[in-house]
């Protein structure tokens, strides 16, 4: 089996991080959530994978490379536009070839890997399986309808009424046939080759395709509550461990994980949190589901439930920050200049909510 991963797109839900930077590359619980997809299909036995990229292609190939520090071999496969899942699977054909292959969004994080859904789908001969998970309000998502054999019947785009509470993962897996679909459909309303019409021609046209009910959290991270939420799950299941530096005057509870290089003064740091890399935390309070990124320095400041990514600085904040998402090269500090004022230099599309 081959893994196709789809990290074209543009991200426009991220704005302003995604402005500079690909969403895929944004880290969750100090990982970039492509490098958290690629890592759940080599668990699942594959290394062979194809990654869909668009404009910011350039940037994940500098991340990600030919994947050997993963153990995967990657193919990179270049969209010219976001023209729709079904169109990259389109323009992945020749990667492809014949070979049952898995598709995953590289936006999206999902509890405990793919590996028993690819031995599922490995062992079977069904054409095509899709993942599902019950949500609580369907009628946001792609939801499926299955029949009495529990084969899907149906795919439905946000239903207004939902047959079911069983919404679309983005995790799709295929056989070759699913290339006559790509070939078949035409664009939908929003002039995107969708992935759903793809399956429901498959449906349609007598193959076999079929749930696979996903049971723990999923995370499509388009929005920065989402990264937030993604965050605050992954931090939960981090094994905690301790390799930088936490002098004696520091407090650290819980699922902390502080890694090398990172020095912990005089501060508290409840987990679950993780301090990236050559990070200095000092006389500071790091609360639970907080990720500080590498080379971030916070000092006489308090910050939780956030994310912080890397150089940036935090420093002398009379407030503690929270429910807070922070990007690159930030510095956030106290003015001394008077008149005492906000004074701010923010991005388009910045969203600060001031006391
Ligand atoms: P989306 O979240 O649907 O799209 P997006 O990344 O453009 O985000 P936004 O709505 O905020 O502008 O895409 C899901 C994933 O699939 C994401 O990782 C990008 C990728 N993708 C492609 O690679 N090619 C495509 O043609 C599309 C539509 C998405």
């Amino acid at each position: 089996m081959k893994g196709l991963i789809l990290s074209g797109g543009k991200g426009t839900r991220l704005y302003p991080l995604t402005y500079t930077r690909a969403k895929q590359l944004i880290p969750v619980a100090n990982k970039p959530v492509l490098v958290r997809v690629i890592e759940a299909i080599r668990d699942a036995g594959i290394d062979e994978i194809g990654i869909v990229i668009g404009d910011t292609g350039p940037e994940i190939r500098e991340a990600i490379g030919d994947g050997g520090q993963w153990g995967v071999r990657v193919t990179y496969i270049p969209q010219d536009a976001p023209l729709g899942l079904a169109h990259a699977v389109k323009i992945s054909r020749d990667f492809l070839g014949d070979d049952r292959f898995v598709m995953f969004l590289g936006d999206n994080v999902i509890q405990g890997g793919i590996a028993d859904l690819i031995a599922q789908f490995g062992d079977s001969r069904w054409n095509c399986q899709i993942v599902l998970t019950p949500v609580a309000e369907p009628q946001h998502y792609g939801v499926a309808e299955l029949d009495a054999d529990e084969r899907i019947v149906r795919l439905v785009e946000k239903p207004r009424e939902p047959r079911s509470d069983l919404a679309l993962v983005g995790i799709y897996m295929f056989d070759h046939h699913v290339h006559d679909a790509c070939a078949a459909i035409r664009p939908s309303w929003r002039g995107e080759l969708e992935i759903t019409d793809a399956i429901q021609w498959l449906v349609e046209n007598g193959y076999a395709v079929h749930p696979y009910i996903h049971r723990g959290w999923w995370i499509d991270t388009g929005k920065p509550i989402d990264m937030l939420d993604a965050n605050d799950h992954v931090l939960e299941e981090l094994t905690p461990h301790v390799a930088g530096f936490v002098d004696r005057d520091s407090q650290v509870d819980g699922r902390v994980t502080i890694e090398p290089e990172a020095e912990v003064i005089n501060s508290v740091i409840r987990g679950p949190a993780i301090v990236g890399r050559r990070t200095r935390i000092v006389n500071s309070y790091i609360g639970p589901f907080t990720s500080i990124y590498h080379d971030v320095v916070v000092e006489d400041s308090e910050i939780e439930h956030s994310i912080v990514l890397e150089h940036s600085s935090i420093r002398g904040i009379p407030q503690r920050i929270a429910d807070s998402l922070i990007g690159r090269n930030v510095k956030l500090s106290r003015s001394p200049i008077k008149p005492s004022a906000h004074k701010l230099t923010l991005g388009d599309y910045s969203d600060v909510g001031l006391l």
